[in-house]
């Protein structure tokens, strides 16, 4: 039997809820590929705190984070499901790309480069601008193949082949060269306000962020008055129809049908209808995500249990990668004590 491909993927455990694009970009192929491949899904609570963090949020996010992965159906009995400071690993393994990434490499990080912005450069920590450094540790740790994300994380999984690339040709082969999947129509879910930029933890409007932990009754109020156009039509056009063009990608992602149907469906039919089915069938897909969600956090115990089962697993997997890389650095080993 030939082993299964590598899996891994991850995200911030920054807010009490993911979002519609988590869920679309990230979750809905997760739950997919589980099922052909060796997985890993973390928590990436160590790039969290490369903003302002409030550290019992902190806490209480990545419990909830972790439940929201499960009850969207990722299976913790099948695939690894850990919080990344659990193994230490990975902040040690950072620290060894650090030193063979450039700064300028570094510097043309372009989410680094808007975070920044946003936070005033001064304000920014060394901490943001090496957030990629640790993420390709993070990947480059399992010897993971693919690496399914966004379209927002593509840079920082190239990267990552960048620096396995140079590891390997200094130092020897020790790292897999990872790929990222990246589905094209799910790419990017947009804002329902601001169909221009992509739905974000940090977006301006909060009206424009569909939560996976909103009530049903917030969540289809949001997409009610999602912004339109004038036009009246609805017909799949990016340029120059954004918002009704996001309502059709998120239609038919999550209703598993192609744009062309749902066209010819609401053919002569006002958005209103467009966005009550789309309501409908988002409601009755988050509905009971948020429920088991809350389910799982009822009991912290079992969940802080299958937490701690799973980082055993990532850890052994991260330990025996750390150990090549550092036997590969040439560092000294220490001695067995007797
Ligand atoms: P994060 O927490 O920002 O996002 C998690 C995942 O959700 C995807 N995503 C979206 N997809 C479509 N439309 C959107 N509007 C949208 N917003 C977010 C992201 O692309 C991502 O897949 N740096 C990572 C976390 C990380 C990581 C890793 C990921 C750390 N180490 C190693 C993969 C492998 C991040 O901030 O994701």
């Amino acid at each position: 039997m030939t082993a299964k491909p590598r899996l891994f993927s991850g995200m911030q455990p920054s807010a009490d809820s993911l979002h519609l694009g988590n869920y679309i970009g990230a979750l809905l192929s997760w739950k997919e590929l589980q099922e052909t491949h060796e997985a890993f899904f973390f928590l990436a609570d160590l790039h969290a705190i490369t903003v302002p963090q409030d550290p019992t949020a902190l806490r209480e996010n990545t419990r909830r984070t972790a439940a929201q992965y499960i009850a969207a159906g990722i299976d913790p009995s099948r695939s690894t499901l850990f919080v990344q400071s659990h193994v230490p690993a990975h902040a040690q393994l950072a620290w060894v790309l650090n030193t063979i990434t450039g700064f300028g490499e570094a510097s043309r990080m372009t989410q680094f480069k808007d975070k920044a912005a946003k936070q005033g450069n001064d304000a920014a920590s060394v901490g943001l601008f090496t957030y990629p450094i640790l993420q390709a540790g993070d990947i480059l740790l399992y010897q993971a193949n693919q690496v399914p994300v966004g379209e927002d994380q593509r840079q920082h999984v190239e990267l990552t082949r960048d620096l396995a690339t140079r590891f390997n040709s200094r130092f020897g082969e020790t790292f897999t060269v990872p790929e990222a999947y990246i589905l094209k129509e799910t790419a990017k879910v947009f804002d329902l306000q601001n169909p221009q930029s992509k739905m974000s933890k940090s977006s301006e409007s909060p009206a424009g962020i569909v939560w996976v932990m909103d009530d049903e009754k917030t969540t289809a109020k949001k997409i009610m008055r999602a912004v339109t156009d004038a036009d009246a039509s609805v017909t799949f056009d990016r340029e120059n129809k954004p918002g009704v063009a996001n309502l059709l990608t998120i239609f038919s992602v999550l209703g598993e049908r192609s744009i062309e149907s749902l066209e010819n469906e609401f053919a002569g039919r006002g958005y209103g209808d467009l966005k009550k089915a789309l309501a409908e069938l988002v409601t009755s897909i988050l509905g009971p995500i948020r429920t088991r969600t809350l389910e799982l956090l009822d009991d912290p115990a079992e969940l802080d249990r299958i937490l701690a089962i799973n980082a055993d697993r990532a850890s052994e997997v991260a330990e025996a990668t750390l150990a090549q890389v550092y036997d590969r650095m040439g560092f000294l080993p220490r001695a067995t004590l007797r």
